[in-house]
């Protein structure tokens, strides 16, 4: 999950300048691993945090050392359920799953459950190999959400931006 190589066809920097993170966002990094996206997602909202979940504790203390080896020190990491995101109501302006979404069993079910965790114009970001994007942009429709923006790093990836169609009253 660390190796060099994914930069190549992730382009790391590229794909998170398209997020257009403001700087004091909330990021949820789910199924962060030992934080590729993480440590860099963290770096660009120095005003604001990352809260780095994963079903693997291992992984997140791995991404909490490397975070502080970088002095990074606006991650929080939370052990996750494996059915559904465990976020607090209205926490988040941004969910950012890269390579999650085949682990979660029912990605509609999941997509509609992390809805409640967005701010007001919060996104969903799916980062995946162009294998997942058709099962992907079902999973986004049944879960009533748009895309609003997506993008490919390389031919074998994309990144979905996704927001609710309807705002929550
Ligand atoms: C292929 S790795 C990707 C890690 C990281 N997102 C990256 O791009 O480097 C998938 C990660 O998702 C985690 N994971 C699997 N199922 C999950 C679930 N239901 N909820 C949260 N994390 C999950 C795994 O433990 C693993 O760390």
């Amino acid at each position: 999950m660390l190796d060099p190589r994914r930069d190549g066809q992730l382009r790391p920097s590229e794909l998170i300048a398209r997020l257009g993170l403001r700087s004091d966002a909330v990021v949820a990094d789910i199924g962060a691993g030992p934080g590729y996206f993480t440590l860099p997602l963290a770096a660009t909202v120095p005003d604001g945090r990352v809260i780095a979940t994963d079903v693997e504790p291992r992984f997140l203390e791995l991404a909490v050392a490397r975070a502080r080896a970088r002095g990074l020190r606006n991650i929080v990491v939370q052990p996750a359920p494996r059915d559904r995101p465990g976020l607090e109501a209205g926490s988040i302006d941004l969910a950012f799953l890269c390579q999650v979404d085949q682990s979660l069993g029912d990605r509609a079910a999941y997509l509609r459950a992390l809805v409640p965790s967005l701010r007001p114009g919060g996104r969903i970001a799916l980062v995946n190999t162009v294998a997942h994007r058709a099962a992907d942009l079902a999973a986004a429709d049944a879960a009533a959400l748009r895309v609003v923006d997506e993008w490919q790093p390389s031919p074998s990836f994309f990144l979905l931006l996704l927001t609710p169609r309807r705002e929550a009253p």
